[in-house]
């Protein structure tokens, strides 16, 4: 029994459907990269779970790296501007990146962090994201690989937390509003 279930107002996407979507993805990408090797970027902490699951539905040489970022505050983020707390382990010139995010919702932490990333000059880089909010991205982003588009509400599970909890959830879903903390 989920011991968070109680919490949850409705589920979005089923563990079914997520993991279904990933193999699609996964078939995707290893056809349009070939024979060649990839490094994917996973941003910390969402992205982990997305990353294991597409990881090993991609039948190439995979190597992993990621990223630890953080906003400053809600002015600063909608400019953008992030610091990197935990910089990449390799070096990115000449190889073919693919950075795995869980969600793009104002898009802006991702494009401040592709930019980051071209100008190591890697051969290609591309973003792979699980989710994508729809109609609500402030700046224009060009995603490779999108999984789901969903509508403009907060989502917990499968990597993505509310206050660092429901991340082990298999399933993605909304939250009860006494689950807030607002009682
Ligand atoms: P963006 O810069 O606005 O695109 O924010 C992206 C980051 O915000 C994601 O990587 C998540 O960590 C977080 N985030 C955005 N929407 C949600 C959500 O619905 N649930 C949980 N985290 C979210
Ligand atoms: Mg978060």
């Amino acid at each position: 029994m989920q011991v968070y279930e109680p919490d949850i107002e409705k589920v979005l996407l089923t563990e079914a459907q997520i993991q279904a979507k990933l193999v699609e993805m996964g078939e995707q990408i290893t056809q349009d990269y070939a024979d060649r090797s990839i490094l994917l970027v996973g941003v910390l902490k969402g992205a982990f779970v997305v990353m294991a699951d597409l990881a090993r539905n991609i039948r190439l040489p995979i190597e992993f790296d990621f990223m630890a970022i953080s906003s400053y505050g809600a002015a600063t983020r909608s400019s953008g501007v992030v610091r990197i707390l935990k910089d990449l382990d390799h070096d990115l010139d000449g190889i073919h990146v693919l950075v795995v995010e869980d969600i793009v919702d104002s898009g802006l932490t991702l494009k401040y962090l592709l930019k980051n990333l071209a100008a190591r000059k890697p051969a290609s880089l591309e973003v792979a994201a699980l989710l994508r909010k729809v109609g609500i991205q402030k700046v224009d982003l060009d995603i490779r690989y999108v999984g789901f588009d969903i509508p403009n509400e907060f989502v917990v599970g499968y990597g993505l937390d509310f206050a660092e909890k429901y991340r082990n959830l298999p399933y993605i879903g909304t939250l009860k509003p006494a689950a807030y903390g607002g009682g």
